[in-house]
C-alpha cells in the first residue's frame, strides 16, 4: 500500500491526531484535505488536484516547493553532522548562518539566538527582556505593552500576548504582567482621520505608560503588519512614533517578524526598511528556511546586550536554551534558502512584484460583498463582508467569507480563512501569470458564493 493510500491516513487522523486549532467538538471527525507532494507555487491533493498555495503553507514557503539546493543541503548535513549540543558544542552551520542574518538585520543588531520557531523566538525574546531588567537591578520594570489583534504564538508567554480574543476562552492566560492596546486597524478609525486616528493610538500608549508607571514596563512587541489578526497595515508613522516613546522610557521594542522578514513585504526584514524602525530585539521564523525545517531565533542589539554583558554581566547566566537552537540540519537549510533568495533575487522581485499583486487584488474590488483589498509587499487579503460599510465582520460575513474560501478551493486555489477575511500570501516565486490565475479564481468564487447570497454585480444604469 503506498505512504499517500487514503484510508489509513483517514484511520490515523480520526484516531490519533490533534490539530492546531482542534474544534473539540469534532475531534475525530475533522475531514481536512491530503496533501501528498508540491512543486514550486502548487500543491497536490491526494485526488490528484493542483491548488495553487495561496497562503505559501503558513506564510512560510517563501522560495516555494521541490527546490533541490534546499533538499541537499538539509540531506548533507543530516549525513556529515546532525545534532550537536548548543551548549558544549560549534557548528559550521549555526555560526554562518547566524553572521549572514547578522548582516540582514537593521542597525546593530548583531547578535542571533536561534529557536525552534516563531514561538519559542518570542518568548525568548520576552525572557530576555526578564533577564535584562533583573540583572540591571531593576526587577519592578517587567510589563509587556501589546496589542489587540496581534499574534505571537502558542508558548504560554507568547500566547499571552497574543490579542486575537478568539483564542482566549478556556486558557489562562490571564498574566498580570501583559497589558492590551487598541488594535491599530485602520478601519477602526471610523470618522476620524488616519493622522488622528494615529494621534489617539499614540496617545493611549503614553496614557498607558504613565497609568502603569515607566519604570514597570520592559518591552513593547508589535508585528510590524499584524498578520494573523488580519494583515492590518497600522498608519503610517506608528512604528516610528511608538519606538520613539519606547527609547524615551526605556523600554524595549521587539519587532515580531516572524510572518514579514524574508522577504515577504518585499525586504529581508521590514522594520527599518518598510516601517522606519529600528527595534532593540527582532524576532523571525518561518520564511528563514522557506519552511523546509522549522527554525526561529532573535536577534538582539549591541547596544542592548552590552547592558547586561561583560563586566555588567553580574555573575548572570541567560539560562534560555532549547535541545535544538543551533540545530545543524535547520541552519544548513537556512544557509541554502538564503543563498538561493540571493542568486534568483528573490527579494528584489517580490518587491517589484508588490504593485502588481496589489493592483490585481483591487481589481476585485468591483464585486458586490468586497469591502476591501489591502497589502504590503506579497502579503494581502480580500475583506468580504456582506454589507461593505461595516468595520468588521459579523458572524454572517464570516461565514460568507468561509464560503467563498471553500469554493476557491475546489476551483484550485488555497485561500487562508481568517474571519472575514480571505488572505494571500503566495510563495515570493510568484509570477504575474499566476497572480492572475490566483484572482480569476477569486472573482469566480465571490461573484458565485455573492449572487448565492443575493449580492448581484453593479449593472450600469441604462441609458
Ligand atoms: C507574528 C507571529 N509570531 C509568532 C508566531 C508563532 O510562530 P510558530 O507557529 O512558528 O511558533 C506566528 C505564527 O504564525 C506569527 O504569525
Amino acid at each position: 500500500m503506498s505512504e499517500n493510500s487514503a484510508a489509513p491516513i483517514k484511520k490515523a487522523l480520526s484516531r490519533n491526531v490533534m490539530l492546531p486549532a482542534q474544534d473539540m467538538a469534532l475531534l475525530g471527525q475533522t475531514s481536512q484535505p491530503i496533501l501528498t507532494h508540491a512543486d514550486g507555487i502548487y500543491v497536490y491533493a491526494d485526488d490528484g488536484r493542483r491548488l495553487i498555495d495561496g497562503p505559501a503553507g503558513m506564510w512560510c514557503a517563501q522560495v516555494g516547493y521541490g527546490r533541490r539546493e534546499i533538499v541537499d543541503a538539509i540531506a548533507h548535513q543530516a549525513m556529515v553532522l546532525p545534532y550537536a549540543s548548543p551548549w558544549y558544542m560549534a557548528t559550521s552551520p549555526a555560526a554562518r548562518l547566524a553572521a549572514r542574518i547578522a548582516e540582514l538585520t537593521p542597525g546593530d543588531l548583531n547578535r542571533i539566538f536561534f529557536t525552534t520557531g516563531g514561538s519559542t523566538a518570542v518568548d525568548s525574546a520576552l525572557r530576555f527582556s526578564e533577564f535584562y531588567n533583573n540583572v540591571q537591578g531593576r526587577p519592578q520594570k517587567k510589563r509587556i505593552i501589546v496589542r489587540y489583534d496581534g499574534y505571537h504564538g502558542s508558548t504560554a508567554l507568547a500566547a499571552a500576548c497574543t490579542g486575537r480574543t478568539g483564542n482566549w476562552p478556556n486558557f489562562d492566560i490571564a498574566d498580570e504582567r501583559i497589558s492590551f492596546l487598541s488594535s491599530p486597524n485602520p478601519r477602526h478609525a471610523g470618522n476620524r482621520t488616519q493622522e488622528a486616528f494615529l494621534d489617539d493610538l499614540v496617545q493611549e500608549f503614553e496614557d498607558r505608560i504613565e497609568a502603569l508607571g515607566p519604570d514597570t514596563i520592559a518591552a513593547f512587541l508589535a508585528e510590524p503588519v499584524l498578520a494573523s489578526g488580519g494583515v492590518i497595515i497600522p498608519p503610517k508613522g506608528y512604528h516610528a512614533r511608538f519606538k520613539a516613546i519606547c527609547e524615551a522610557h526605556d523600554i524595549l521594542y521587539i519587532s515580531d517578524e516572524v510572518v514579514t522578514a524574508f522577504g515577504r513585504c518585499g525586504e529581508w526584514f521590514a522594520s527599518e526598511s518598510v516601517f522606519d524602525v529600528v527595534p532593540d530585539i527582532i524576532t523571525f521564523a518561518k520564511g528563514v528556511t522557506s519552511g523546509y525545517v522549522p527554525l526561529g531565533g532573535m536577534a538582539i542589539s549591541e547596544k542592548v546586550l552590552e547592558r547586561v554583558s561583560g563586566d555588567k554581566a553580574g555573575g548572570s547566566y541567560f539560562t534560555n536554551g532549547y535541545t535544538y537552537t543551533n540545530q545543524p540540519v535547520a541552519c544548513a537549510a537556512a544557509l541554502a534558502n538564503i543563498e538561493l533568495m540571493e542568486r534568483e533575487d528573490v527579494v528584489v522581485r517580490a518587491r517589484a512584484m508588490a504593485p502588481y499583486f496589489a493592483q490585481a487584488l483591487a481589481s476585485l474590488r468591483d464585486l458586490p460583498g468586497v469591502a476591501e483589498t489591502r497589502s504590503v509587499g506579497l502579503m494581502g487579503c480580500v475583506q468580504c463582508l456582506l454589507d461593505p460599510t461595516r468595520a468588521d465582520g459579523n458572524a454572517d460575513d464570516k461565514a460568507f467569507t468561509l464560503e467563498i474560501d471553500n469554493r476557491c478551493f475546489e476551483l484550485g486555489l488555497i485561500v487562508r480563512p481568517l474571519g472575514d477575511l480571505c488572505v494571500l500570501s503566495p510563495p515570493l516565486i510568484i509570477t504575474r501569470e499566476q497572480i492572475d490565475d490566483m484572482v480569476a479564481i477569486m472573482r469566480r468564487a465571490i461573484s458565485e458564493v455573492g449572487a448565492a447570497h443575493g449580492l448581484h454585480a453593479r449593472v450600469p444604469a441604462a441609458v
